[in-house]
């Protein structure tokens, strides 16, 4: 089956048990302003997943195109994509793990045609700190379902990831991880979970490829032994079901007045292993796309892998994005759109594809969705129009960068990593052209300028994961002096709120220009005027106090769960997280440590030049139960 087949045999299946298909949410959220884009099927469904009646009944089904802008950078490899399709199936207090676990594995050995021998499952192993159970239920649920196939799968517990790389599989195919690896809720971590917010236990399921031990290279990579959660490619994660029975309360957990199960597949993965194939790009929504840009480049994408991954996905995004209503723009999400687009066009300059890029590709990428999403192929003109404006924008910009180049080295001065990164991250110059014009012009490049390039790369990617997070005034460039100082008093607000409010205090948004800082945070009610003017005193008494601004690496559990760093609701990190301390120089503790990417100022007595001082002019609702500050440095 390719991937539009398992899309319609997946909607027929469940429809087939009592579930109603509905539409895709747009990948823009409507009234949620906790997020900029739906990055999973259930975001759209919160609302009936805490308990209100959906107008379609219990049982739902459908397909959710989804954007996960946070993982732009991890494009090119084997299976990440910023877009992608997840396939969901719902119950709304009417059917449970015996129905659910049964069906997913009827649906990927029956229907898809999954080899059983090449699945492997994971459970939760509990949590007694919450005091929430093993989920022996699935385990137990899914041996039967093994056994049905005359398969004897063995159960495992692993517990945390780390202990998975010394441990292994130990023969077994039904694996029970923590809470890290199989608990869902939106904050992506258990102890991040604000008051009132849902989430519970998941079963998820992975797809074999190949079974080897690791090799030397790959336990230097990957750890000594392999298992289901390990990231050396021998296992897809192709579906989670989650069985969404909790709710956060101030204290733990209390149950929902029903039992949610809240479904999510990959379509691409699952098509992916239908193929038998590592490497998603191959399946029959993303392949046309690469065989296009063969075609233009003249090159193949054995050769050329990277880049024709990147331009496929990026294209992809921006076309449903223009569907969805958006356009390039530095804001919110033109600006994720722009981003995509301008390294789309960049990485295809790199292929030679020189002009009409967007004209070409965007009529494969729209056919490729006329079935399921007609709205798609019906917005084609006007998404080739909006494509094609950025593409030549930024073309211009490109040829721009050629004139700033010429100008740099007019004087016969080298080319330092500096200008390279200047010319990248200003004009769009890519780093080869670059080092092509100096080779055609005889101009000398530093010798030291790509580590100094990949330097100030690393430190823009730090910059842009906290764009992505909110912050985008500042456009492609510049982070001025102004937006670190919002930066930093916004750290020093998040501290101070908690203190006087109390530990449900969880950033759900931050936005920062020139003149003043916004943040949205989780309160259930309207401040009183004793406790803004109480926060002030407070962020105001630590900025003269004159704490010191530092930053520190550290593996992302450590940083939660044994150092306490604050994080935002709803961000999903990776192995290893930037924390920002400010401390004053005479005390043990810091007074903020929080996981960002940056930029802040060094002190925070730069805060109060000019005999400024921290005032909150704007406290109100933003949404249920979020309160919106807006406050500056007068
Ligand atoms: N909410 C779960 C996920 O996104 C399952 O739909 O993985």
């Amino acid at each position: 089956m390719n991937a539009q087949e398992i899309r319609s045999a997946y909607i027929k299946f469940f429809e087939g048990r009592g579930h109603s298909a509905i539409p895709r949410a747009l990948l823009v959220p409507q009234n949620d302003p906790t997020t900029l884009f739906t990055g999973s099927g259930m975001q759209p469904l919160i609302s009936y997943l805490l308990g209100e009646e959906h107008p379609s009944g219990q049982r739902l089904v459908d397909s959710q195109t989804c954007l996960r802008a946070q993982d732009i950078e991890e494009v090119g490899d084997n299976r990440h994509t910023t877009f992608f399709e997840m396939l969901g199936n719902w119950s709304l207090g009417s059917y449970f793990k015996s129905e659910q676990l049964p069906w997913f594995f009827e649906f990927l050995t029956d229907v898809v045609g999954l080899d059983p021998v090449k699945l492997y499952v994971t459970c939760f192993i509990g949590d007694q700190s919450y005091d929430i159970a093993k989920d022996v239920d699935s385990a137990n649920i899914w041996e039967e379902l093994f056994r049905s196939k005359g398969i004897e799968a063995g159960q495992v517990e692993i517990g945390s990831e780390e202990n998975g790389y010394r441990v292994g599989m130990q023969e077994g195919r039904i694996f029970y991880y923590d809470a890290s690896k199989n608990w869902w809720c939106r904050a992506g971590k258990i102890n991040l979970m604000p008051e009132g917010e849902p989430g519970g236990p998941d079963s998820e399921v992975f797809y074999r490829f190949y079974e080897r031990d690791h090799d030397e290279n790959e336990k230097l990579k990957y750890g000594d032994f392999c298992h289901p959660n390990c990231d050396c490619g021998q296992f897809l994660e192709i579906g989670n079901s989650v069985f969404m029975e909790y709710l956060k309360t101030d204290t733990g957990f209390s149950k929902l007045p029903k039992q949610n199960v809240d479904f999510g597949g990959g379509l691409e993965r699952i098509a992916a292993a239908a193929l038998n194939e590592q490497d998603v790009f191959k399946v029959s929504i993303l392949w046309p796309i690469v065989e296009k840009l063969e075609d233009l480049s003249g090159k193949n994408y054995a050769s050329h892998t990277e880049s024709m991954r990147v331009i496929a996905d990026h294209l992809r995004a921006a076309t449903v994005l223009a569907v969805d209503g958006i356009v390039p723009s530095n804001k919110e999400q033109g600006y994720v759109m722009r981003r995509l687009m301008r390294r789309a066009i960049r990485f295809a300059f790199e292929l030679g594809v020189e002009q009409n890029l967007c004209a070409e590709l965007v009529p494969i990428i729209t056919s490729l969705y006329q079935d399921s999403f007609p709205e798609i192929n019906d917005s084609k003109d006007r998404v080739i129009d909006i494509l094609i404006k950025e593409e030549k924008v930024f073309r211009q910009t490109l040829r721009k960068g050629l004139g700033v180049f010429n100008s740099i080295t007019a004087s016969g001065k080298n080319i330092t990593g500096q200008d390279i990164f200047k010319l990248y991250d200003t004009y769009g110059f890519p780093l080869e052209l670059s080092k092509e014009e100096a080779y055609k012009n005889g101009v000398e490049i530093d010798a030291n300028s790509d580590a100094e390039f990949d330097r100030l790369m690393e430190e823009q990617r730090d910059r842009s994961r906290t764009a992505t997070k909110g912050e985008f005034k500042g456009g492609l460039g510049g982070q001025t002096m102004q937006h670190k100082k919002y930066h930093t008093a916004t750290h020093l607000m998040y501290q101070a709120l908690r203190q006087t409010l109390g530990d449900h205090v969880i950033q759900h948004g931050s936005n920062i220009n020139e003149e003043r800082l916004r943040f949205d945070f989780s309160h259930p009610e309207k401040m009183t005027s004793e406790q803004i003017k109480h926060v002030e005193d407070i962020v105001n008494e630590q900025i003269d106090k004159d704490l010191k601004v530092t930053w520190e690496e550290h593996p992302t559990n450590e940083a939660i769960n044994d150092l306490h760093a604050l994080g935002a609701f709803g961000d999903r990190y990776g192995a290893v997280v930037k924390v920002y301390r400010m401390q004053a120089e005479n005390e043990e503790q810091p007074f903020s440590f929080e996981i960002c990417g940056g930029p802040h100022v060094d002190h925070t007595s730069q805060l109060s030049e000019d005999g400024k001082r921290f005032k909150i002019i704007k406290e109100e609702s933003s949404s249920a139960g979020i309160r919106r500050i807006k406050a500056v440095l007068q």
